[in-house]
C-alpha cells in the first residue's frame, strides 16, 4: 500500500526550496521549512510570500487560497522539528559533505520508513544515501526553477532505491500537478544532461563575441521557440550553480560539451552571479 504523505519536511529555502514549499503547500500539504539560522528562514518566507502574491496578481491563486497555503508552512531551524514528517525534501546548497551530514541527522529523526529525497541537480544520490540507515529509501527528487511553474520532476533512483519508493514518490508528485521522469543516479539526469551542453555553448559564442547576447538569447526564443535565451536563464539558474552542475558532468562525462566555458568562471570569481548577485550576462534591479 502507498505511503500516505500529509506532512513534508522542507530542508533549505533558497530559491529551490522556497519553491518547494510553495508547491507543497498550494497541494494541501502541511510544511515544516528548515533553515540553517532566522535570516535564512526569513530570506525564505519573504520569497514564498513574494512568488504567492505574484500568482495572486496574475489570477493564478485567489487570496484565500494564498492565505492558506501560508498557514501551511512553518518554519524552523532545527531538523528535529521534522519528527513527524511522512517525507523530507532536501534543498540545501551542492555540498556533499554538508549533505551527507544532513542525511545522516535526518536518519536519526524521522521515522524509519519515511523517504528521505534531495533536490541536488549534480550530486550522486547514490554517495548521499550512503550515509544513512537506509539508502534503499533515498532518492533524488529533482524540481525545476521556477519550481511553482515548471511541471518537470526527475525522480532519481539508485542501484538499492526500493521500488516501492520510486513508486511512492512517482504518485506524489502526480498529487502536486507535476509530470514525473524517472532515471537511473547519473550527472545532469535526463534534463541537465541535455541543457547544459547547449548552455555551454551559448556561452563559448558570448566569449568570442559571435554575436551580442541580446542576439543569442533573441535567436533561440524567436526562432525556436523557447521561454528564454540560454544567457537570461544562465542568470536565472544562476553562473555558480550552472558552473558546478557543468563541472560534475564533464568529470563523469569527459564529453567537451560539458568542459565549463572559461568566462564563466571568471565571471563566477568576479561576482556575477546571474539574477541572485543582480548581474551576470545581464544587469538587474
Ligand atoms: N504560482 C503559480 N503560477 C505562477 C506563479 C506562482 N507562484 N508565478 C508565476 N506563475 C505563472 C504566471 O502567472 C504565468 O502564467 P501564464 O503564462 O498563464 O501567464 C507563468 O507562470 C509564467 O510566469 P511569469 O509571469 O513569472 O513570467 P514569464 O512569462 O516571463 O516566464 C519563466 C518566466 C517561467 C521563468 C519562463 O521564462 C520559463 O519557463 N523559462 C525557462 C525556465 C527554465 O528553463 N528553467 C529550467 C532551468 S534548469 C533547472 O532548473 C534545473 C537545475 O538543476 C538548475
Amino acid at each position: 500500500m502507498a505511503r500516505e504523505i500529509s506532512t513534508v519536511g522542507v530542508v533549505g529555502l533558497g530559491t529551490m526550496g522556497a519553491g518547494i514549499a510553495e508547491v507543497l503547500a498550494r497541494t494541501g500539504i502541511t510544511v515544516i521549512a528548515v533553515e540553517a539560522d532566522a535570516a535564512g528562514v526569513g530570506r525564505g518566507r519573504a520569497h514564498i510570500e513574494h512568488s504567492t502574491g505574484r500568482a495572486v496578481a496574475k489570477d493564478k491563486l485567489d487570496a484565500g487560497a494564498r492565505a492558506d497555503l501560508l498557514a501551511r508552512i512553518s518554519y524552523t531551524t532545527a531538523l528535529s522539528g521534522l519528527a513527524d514528517a511522512d517525507l523530507v525534501v532536501e534543498a540545501i546548497p551542492e555540498s556533499l559533505d554538508l549533505k551527507a551530514r544532513v542525511f545522516a541527522e535526518l536518519d536519526r529523526i524521522v521515522r524509519p520508513e519515511v523517504i528521505l529525497a534531495s533536490n541536488t541537480s549534480s550530486l550522486s544520490i547514490t554517495r548521499i544515501s550512503v550515509h544513512t540507515g537506509r539508502p534503499g529509501k533515498v532518492v533524488g527528487l529533482h524540481f525545476f526553477n521556477p519550481a511553482p511553474v515548471l511541471r518537470l520532476t526527475e525522480v532519481v533512483r539508485t542501484v538499492v532505491t526500493e521500488p516501492d519508493v520510486v513508486a511512492d514518490v512517482v504518485e506524489f508528485t502526480r498529487r502536486l500537478g507535476k509530470e514525473p521522469v524517472v532515471i537511473g543516479d547519473r550527472a545532469g539526469f535526463i534534463a541537465n544532461a541535455l541543457l547544459f551542453g547547449y548552455l555551454n555553448h551559448a556561452v563559448s559564442m558570448y566569449e568570442s563575441r559571435y554575436a551580442t547576447r541580446e542576439d543569442l538569447d533573441a535567436a533561440m526564443r524567436f526562432g525556436c521557440g523557447y521561454p528564454m535565451g540560454p544567457l537570461a536563464l544562465l542568470d536565472l539558474i544562476g553562473l555558480d550553480t550552472a558552473y558546478e552542475i557543468l563541472e560534475t558532468m564533464y568529470a563523469q562525462s569527459r564529453n567537451r560539451l560539458h568542459a565549463p566555458t572559461p568566462v564563466l568562471k571568471q565571471m563566477i570569481t568576479a561576482g556575477l552571479l546571474g539574477r541572485k548577485s543582480g548581474r551576470g550576462f545581464y544587469t538587474y534591479d
